[in-house]
């Protein structure tokens, strides 16, 4: 299969001032263009070239470091522009019950997930994830790494490599994080939750 670099599901205007255009612009057009672009080179020709997204990049961990690298890449980047959306979207109260009981409250959820995207040392990602015991978690991993390969399930991802904020904040990652918060698509969030068909029985029930 050949990939295509899908689509921004906005346009590159519409996450200022919190994303510029000109962050979006090469962090979509350029960045994400060329894991893809990668990706499909270091396949071509492959038992790779007939698998999803997502088995390439279950299969490839520990194996071949540049398919897993620009294959993880390609589908982090595309999940990272799915939990943002012009504005915000509002918490539901079933969502932000599950957290509250997750993490203490709201803000102490955030205020650990900033701090994980403070000290992550490099690039990488911050995750928010759902993990074996269907428990909810933050994690920060490093490079192109994905929670998958931890069996964990993906619920949000905060991209924290410099191309995804120096244009706009210069070396001033926390600001970023903090600045995050007013783009998260919660829908999508609890949308993630909702699908992971590992949700608890006490989870789910708060989401109804
Ligand atoms: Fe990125």
């Amino acid at each position: 299969m050949k990939f295509e670099l899908p689509p921004l599901p906005y346009a590159t205007t519409a996450l200022e001032p919190v994303i510029s255009s000109a962050t979006l612009e090469v962090h979509h057009g350029k960045h994400h263009k060329a894991y893809v672009d990668k990706l499909n080179k270091f396949i071509a020709g492959t038992d790779y070239e007939k698998m999803e997204l997502r088995d390439i990049i279950l299969a490839s961990k520990g194996k071949d470091k540049k398919v897993y690298n620009n294959a993880a890449q390609t589908w982090n980047h595309t999940f990272f522009w799915n939990c943002m959306v012009p504005s915000g979207k509002k918490m539901s109260n079933g969502l932000n019950g599950v957290l509250t009981r997750s993490f203490g409250s709201i803000e102490e959820f955030q205020k650990k997930f900033n701090a994980e995207a403070a000290d992550l040392f490099g690039s990488g990602w911050v995750w928010l994830v759902q993990d074996q015991s269907g428990a909810l978690a933050i994690r920060g991993l490093k490079n192109a790494n994905n929670p998958m390969n931890d069996n964990e399930v993906p619920l949000m991802v905060l991209d924290v490599w410099e191309h995804a904020y120096y244009l706009d904040y210069k070396n001033e990652r926390p600001k970023f994080a903090e600045n995050f918060w007013k783009i998260v698509n919660w829908e999508f969030v609890e949308a993630e939750l909702n699908r992971s068909g590992k949700s608890q029985p006490e989870l789910v029930a708060n989401l109804n």
